[in-house]
C-alpha cells in the first residue's frame, strides 16, 4: 500500500483481469475495422465549449458532470465526457469531408471522464469503444452501426442484451411534439424541478426513472405519432434493414438518450443482468451538431459502447473469454552460466515471433517452476550445468509433464515446430 489511493469512482486494471478489457476492445472494433471505419484518436481534453454546445447546455453531462479546468495561459477545458463531438471537431479540422467521398467512417477507443454518483457501472473514469459515420442521410448507414454492434456482441458470447429503437424526429416535427409534450406536462403535479425540466427539455421528462412520475405519464403523446412524412419513411427503412438482417430490435417510443444532439434514429442497448445501469451503449444520429459546432450541414450518426458495461454483461452471463497465454515458451536458468545461454536463447526465440519469458532474479528451482506455471507458458525451457555441458537444454511440456533433452542449435526450429 502507498499513501494514495485510486481517485473515487475510478479503478485500475491490472493482469490478468486487464486481458479480458483488451479482448473487448478489440471484439467490438473488429467489426469496425473489417467494415471501412479508419481509427482516429482526439486529445483526453477539449475546449469546454465544444461540449456545452455540442453535447448540450441543459444537459446532466453538461451541467453537472465535466471535469472542467482553467489553464495557466487561460484556456477553459474539459477532459471529455464523451467521444461524438471530439471526433467531429477533429475531422472537421482535418477537413476530411472534403478530402473524398462521404460518408467519412472512424471508430475510437479510449478514456471518458463523468463526475457521477459511482455505483456498480458507473464510473468518472470509463472506456468506450465508439464509431461515427460522418457526412451521410443514409438509413443503410444507421442500419450498418446497429448490424455491426451486435454483432460485435454476439461474437463476445452475449445473449442476453436488447436493443431498443427510436425516432426522435427532425427540427420539422420535433418542436410541435415539443409543444404538445410540454402541453401535456404542464398539467401533471410535477415537483418545481421537473416542471423546470419540462420547460427546458421535456422529452428528458419521459426518461425520469420514479414511478410516481412514470404513472402520470400514461397517455402523454408519443414524439412516433408527431413525425413528419420523412422521418416516418427514413424509420421505416431503417427498420426493414435492420429485420432483413435477422437482428432483434424493440421499438422504444420512449427512449430518449441523455444527450441533445440526436435526430431521428436513436437507439440502445441493455443488458437485463445489470441492474440500474442496464445501458451497455448507445448512439444515434446527429443531423445538426456540425452546425452546432460551427461546421457545414453534415448529417451523422454513431455509437459508443461501454467497455466497462460490457465486461459486466459477460460475468452476469457467466462468460469467460478464450484468451490464449501470452506466453509460450518460459526459460528456468539454473546456475549463472545456464543464466547467459539461456537469456541468449530467449532473445533468439523472441525474434522469431515466439511468445517468451524468463526467470529472473536467482532462486531456486521450486520458485522458477512456479514462475513457469503462473505464465500458462506451453513450455519449459530447463537448464543447468550438466545439461550445457552435453550440449542439451531440457524441453518440458507444461501440460503432459514430459520432458526430452533437446541439442542447443536444435532449440529454436524444435520449439517452433512443437507450437505449430
Ligand atoms: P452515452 O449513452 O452517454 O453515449 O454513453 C455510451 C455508453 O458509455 C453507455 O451506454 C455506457 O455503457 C457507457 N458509459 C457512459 N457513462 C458511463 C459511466 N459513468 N460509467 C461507465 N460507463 C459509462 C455517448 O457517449 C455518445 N457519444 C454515443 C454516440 C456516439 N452517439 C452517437 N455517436
Amino acid at each position: 500500500m502507498s499513501t494514495f489511493k485510486a481517485p473515487k469512482g475510478t479503478f485500475d486494471l491490472i493482469p490478468p483481469f486487464s486481458a479480458t478489457y483488451l479482448a473487448v476492445r478489440d471484439a467490438i472494433s473488429a467489426p469496425l475495422r473489417k467494415s471501412g471505419y479508419g481509427y482516429v484518436e482526439t486529445p483526453g481534453f477539449e475546449d469546454v465549449n465544444l461540449f456545452a454546445r455540442g453535447v448540450g447546455e441543459s444537459t446532466d453531462i453538461v451541467t453537472k458532470e465535466m471535469y472542467t479546468l482553467t489553464t495557466k495561459g487561460g484556456s477553459h477545458l474539459a477532459l471529455r465526457p464523451e467521444g461524438t463531438a471530439s471526433v467531429l471537431r477533429a475531422a472537421l479540422e482535418a477537413n476530411m469531408h472534403k478530402a473524398g467521398g462521404l460518408p467519412v467512417k472512424l471508430w475510437y477507443s479510449g478514456s471518458y471522464y463523468r463526475y457521477e454518483r459511482p455505483q456498480k457501472g458507473r464510473y468518472r473514469h470509463f472506456s468506450q469503444v465508439g464509431a461515427e459515420a460522418i457526412g451521410a442521410e443514409d438509413p443503410a448507414l444507421d442500419a450498418e452501426l446497429i448490424i455491426l454492434a451486435d454483432q460485435a456482441y454476439r461474437s463476445l458470447g452475449l445473449r442476453e442484451f436488447r436493443i431498443l429503437l427510436n425516432s426522435l424526429g427532425d427540427k420539422e416535427c420535433r418542436p410541435v411534439y415539443r409543444e404538445a409534450l410540454q402541453t401535456f406536462l404542464r398539467g401533471l403535479d410535477l415537483d418545481e424541478e421537473t416542471l423546470r425540466r419540462a420547460e427546458i427539455n421535456p422529452l428528458r421528462v419521459l426518461d425520469d426513472k420514479r414511478e410516481s412520475v412514470q404513472k402520470q405519464l400514461v397517455g402523454a403523446p408519443l414524439l412516433k405519432d408527431y413525425l413528419c412524412e420523412e422521418c416516418k419513411a427514413y424509420h421505416e427503412e431503417v427498420r426493414a434493414l435492420i429485420t432483413a438482417a435477422g437482428v432483434a430490435f424493440e421499438d422504444d417510443p420512449k427512449l430518449v438518450r441523455g444527450l441533445d444532439y440526436y435526430t431521428r434514429t436513436t437507439f440502445e442497448f441493455v443488458h437485463d443482468g445489470l441492474g440500474s445501469q442496464s445501458a451497455v451503449g448507445g448512439g444515434g444520429r446527429y443531423d445538426g451538431l456540425s452546425e452546432m459546432i460551427g461546421g457545414p450541414a453534415l448529417p451523422s450518426v454513431g455509437w459508443a459502447l461501454g467497455v466497462d458495461r460490457t465486461v459486466l454483461a459477460l460475468e452476469a452471463e457467466g462468460i469467460e473469454l478464450d484468451i490464449p497465454a501470452a506466453t509460450s515458451v518460459f526459460a528456468v536458468p539454473l546456475g549463472d552460466e545456464a543464466r547467459k545461454v539461456l537469456f541468449g536463447l530467449v532473445t533468439r526465440l523472441r525474434k522469431e515471433g515466439v511468445a517468451t519469458d524468463f526467470s529472473f532474479g536467482a532462486k531456486g528451482l521450486k520458485a522458477h517452476m512456479k514462475s513457469a506455471n503462473r505464465s500458462g507458458a506451453r513450455f519449459a525451457i530447463v537448464a543447468g550445468e550438466r545439461d550445457l555441458a552435453e550440449g542439451v537444454v531440457q524441453l518440458k511440456d507444461m501440460e503432459s509433464g514430459e520432458q526430452t533433452a533437446v541439442a542447443l542449435d536444435e532449440l529454436v526450429e524444435t520449439v517452433k515446430a512443437r507450437l505449430a
